[in-house]
């Protein structure tokens, strides 16, 4: 497979983002909200760049329908930690059509917590459906299908070290 970014790439920005969080949170602490499981190693590599008081949550949803058909997210699995006046980050792996985000964006705002910030490692911005942005990302992408680093195709390729464009089917 195409090598899209390496670990090493991966890595500066992952570092890159720590510090964006570390500066804009200074003095404070931090829940770092992960979006289950294309964001588990995303979450474990950003923390340990976040030199703050920080603890971790997970929240999972399922989306219904094809790229054209979208628009159903569920949620599957809740948050345990009390979000209320706390500084949250939603971390997930890719920002794509923004659906998920919008939806998880709104289920966490219920909890209200003092500020909501969104951290995506990938952004496609050319596919975005619904207006969502992320206050930190780490690089924008081109329309491709991507895998490795947490990002699946059919639930394989999570464990690769660097980020890889799954060639077309046929
Ligand atoms: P959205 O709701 O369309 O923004 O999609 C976000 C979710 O779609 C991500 O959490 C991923 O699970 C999945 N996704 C979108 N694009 C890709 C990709 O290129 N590779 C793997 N998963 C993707
Ligand atoms: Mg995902």
């Amino acid at each position: 497979m195409e090598v899209l970014l390496k670990r090493d790439e991966i890595a500066a920005a992952v570092a890159r983002m720590g510090k964006e969080i570390t500066r804009d949170f200074a003095g404070e602490s931090v829940v770092l909200v992960g979006v289950l499981k294309g964001a588990c190693l995303f979450l474990s590599d950003l923390a340990r760049q976040i030199e703050l008081n920080a603890t971790f949550d997970f929240i999972a949803v399922r989306s219904y329908g094809t790229e054209k058909t979208a628009g159903e997210v569920q949620l599957i699995k809740d948050v345990i930690t009390p979000l209320r006046d706390q500084n949250i980050i939603l971390v997930e792996d890719i920002l794509d059509t923004g659906l998920t985000l919008t939806f998880l964006r709104k289920h966490l705002l219920q909890h209200q917590p003092r500020v909501l910030k969104i951290a995506a490692l990938l952004d496609k911005p050319s596919r975005r459906a619904v207006p969502v942005q992320a206050d930190y990302v780490g690089f924008q992408i081109p329309d491709k299908f991507v895998v490795g680093y947490g990002l699946d195709y059919a639930e394989r390729f999570r464990n690769l070290p660097d980020i890889c464009v799954l060639e077309e089917a046929g």
